[in-house]
């Protein structure tokens, strides 16, 4: 960013937060492991202004200067503020350099105000003219009388001003000394400095120029640095039975078996599919296999278990799921898989669009259903996560 020269900076800090209720002045309450004026400076300094002027309350100067020699390179004087803000610009003010000649000032409150909305406003401040940044309206308003709606407001005509507001040091000055003379308090400086007869202009807010007031707004702040939240994989499980028929031949893990024996089912009974059907279905919260491949689905009777698993893949991507990984392990006395486990593997895997698969088998010892021989069981768990945000 070009430097900032003959420009200053004053960053009003020195409120006490009422409205927060943190416990501590506002500029100086935490925000995701910084102070609130400490993310504030980030953007003064970056927009590179010759002198930096901290108005802090009193008992915080120290640690407004760590701050400040933390974030940045330009000249710094650190002053305590007042009971008003007006009483604190005063006091900035009286700390200016030398050769500073535009002064800006803006709420440390608005922590997150991006360097360049500060560039804008020093590079349109001219003589006689001061600039705000200002953003339009956007809510519909309305004039009221405690809880009476009197009348409809034109918000055509309004804009929120934020800070840093910028003028001419010597007017500057000039429109302080005579509020401070006729006692009256602004609570910006574009009023104080209108008052005193000099022009304000506006340039374009920002939304990340919010000023931190309430509880609320500091979540905001939060939320803005901590950025979106990191997609959570999701998990899912799907198993599979099917008994053994008296003829066929098995159709297993996206292979045929020529020489085993086929197994029961609607379908071609591609139990290890099916179980990462469910196990696919479930991690994305998506039903199950009956619900998308069952007898109310005639198209797909007979259909082999790639048909399914590519179909299921589709289903997850159109719901904003991608694979991240499935793992399904086989258990009988037949097929063997070990000669053929990495075939599974890459059939799977390809119906599924090329995520990893992995396939291990066991026998149950002579144990239960698969151990007598009567059929198999399959159990698959599958893993995948939201499509990363475009
Ligand atoms: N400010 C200041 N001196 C004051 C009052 C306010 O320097 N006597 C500063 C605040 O530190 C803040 C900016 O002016 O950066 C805008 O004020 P505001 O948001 O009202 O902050 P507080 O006055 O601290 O908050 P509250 O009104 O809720 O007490
Ligand atoms: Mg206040």
């Amino acid at each position: 960013m070009t430097p900032l020269a003959r420009t200053a900076v004053i960053v009003v800090a020195a409120g006490s937060g009422t409205r927060l209720g943190a416990g501590a002045p506002k500029a100086f309450v935490p925000l995701a492991g910084r102070t609130i004026l400490q993310h504030a400076l980030d953007g003064v300094f970056a927009a590179a202004p010759a002198q930096v002027v901290l108005v802090v309350p009193e008992g915080r100067e120290a640690e407004a200067a760590a701050a400040a020699a933390a974030a940045g390179a330009a000249e710094v004087r650190i002053v305590v503020g007042g009971e008003t803000r007006q009483r604190s610009v005063a006091a900035g003010l009286a700390a200016l350099a030398d050769g500073i000649d535009v002064v800006l000032v803006h709420d440390a409150a608005r922590a997150l105000t991006p360097a360049a909305q500060i560039a804008a406003v020093a590079a349109a401040v001219a003589p006689g003219v001061g600039v705000i940044p200002a953003l339009p309206v956007v809510d519909t308003l309305k004039r009221v009388r405690g809880d009476d709606v009197v009348a409809p407001v034109d918000r055509s005509e309004l804009a929120a001003a934020q800070t840093p507001q910028g003028f001419p040091r010597a007017e500057l000055e000039a429109a302080y000394a005579r509020a401070e003379a006729e006692g009256t308090d602004h609570t910006d400086d574009a009023a104080l400095f209108a008052a005193a007869g000099g022009a304000v202009r506006r340039v374009a807010g920002s939304e990340e120029a919010f000023k931190i007031t309430t509880p609320h707004d500091l979540e905001r702040a939060r939320m803005i640095l901590a950025g979106p939240a990191p997609a959570v994989p999701r998990i899912g499980i799907g198993t599979d039975v099917h008994a053994f028929a008296a003829e066929g031949t098995l159709r297993l893990a996206g292979l045929d078996w020529p020489g085993e024996p086929a197994l029961e089912g609607h379908s071609d009974g591609d139990a290890v599919a099916h179980a990462i059907v469910d196990a696919l279905l479930g991690a994305a919260g998506l039903g199950d296999i009956g619900e998308h491949f069952g007898t109310a689905h005639p198209e797909f009777a007979g259909a082999h278990g790639d048909v399914f698993l590519a179909r299921t893949a589709e289903i997850l991507a159109g719901a904003g799921y991608a694979i991240g990984n499935v793992s399904v392990q086989f258990q009988g006395n037949r097929p063997r898989f070990s000669a053929r486990r990495g075939e599974a593997e890459q059939a799977l895997s390809a119906a599924l669009g090329g995520a990893p698969v992995a396939v291990s088998a066991t026998t149950t010892d002579g144990l239960g259903f698969p151990g007598r021989g009567e059929g198999i069981a399959v159990t698959a768990v599958a893993l995948v996560h939201r499509f990363a945000q475009g």
